[in-house]
């Protein structure tokens, strides 16, 4: 992916594409983590706030509770191994990163790390958790978003290009890619 350029954080919801699947990192006492989640929404805009439920016995869930952070990073259908990867084996059997050749960098306003490869991140610190059934809900504020410039206009995410169309999960290994915009 090119250069990234923060937006107003008010637009962070732009980047989620309406339901694509994320890769989440977290980060607790130096070692680092991804998964994979289709749950996830916009909560508010002023201020930004956004939720993703995440299963408790998932270690990603463990290192944000503790470390209280998150990035939510944007894939293209480029990562549709590493995401099917990342979302059915977890960080305590292997280092997930080395495993799909992600690359973690810094984040501006967390610890947690973004993903080189991704088209967007929106960085997170956790506002409050709910736990409900056999997942918990993080409500967290949005701290920083950032995108490829080449893939959004000010405006709305461009997957028109094949470097960024998302993925949709349906289920399983089965993902829809979503390639093409249109106006009403
Ligand atoms: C496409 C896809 C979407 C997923 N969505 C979620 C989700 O929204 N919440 C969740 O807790 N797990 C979700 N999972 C499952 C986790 O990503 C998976 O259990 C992962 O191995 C947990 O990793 P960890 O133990 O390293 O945290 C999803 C998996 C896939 C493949």
């Amino acid at each position: 992916m090119g250069v990234k350029k923060n937006i107003p954080l008010h637009k962070y919801n732009r980047l989620i594409n309406s339901g694509c699947v994320v890769l989440v990192t977290s980060k607790f006492r130096g070692r680092i983590n991804v998964l994979t989640i289709a749950w996830h929404t916009p909560v508010s805009k002023k201020p930004p706030l956004l939720a993703i439920c995440v299963a408790m016995g998932h270690l990603s869930c463990q290192m944000i509770r503790r470390s209280k952070e998150f990035a939510i990073n944007v894939p293209s259908s480029e990562l549709i191994n590493a995401v099917q990867f990342c979302g059915t084996f977890s960080g305590r059997e292997m280092d997930k990163f080395e495993r799909v050749k992600i690359t973690p960098e810094p984040a501006e306003q967390i610890g947690a790390p973004l993903i080189k490869e991704c088209i967007a991140h929106i960085e997170c610190k956790v506002k409050r958790i709910y736990f409900e059934g056999d997942h918990a809900v993080f409500i967290a504020q949005v701290v920083n978003a950032s995108v490829d410039q080449e893939f959004f206009d000010g405006e709305i995410l461009l997957i028109d290009n094949f470097l960024s169309h998302t993925l949709h999960h349906l289920g399983l290994n089965k993902y829809i890619i979503a390639k093409q915009i249109r106006s009403a």
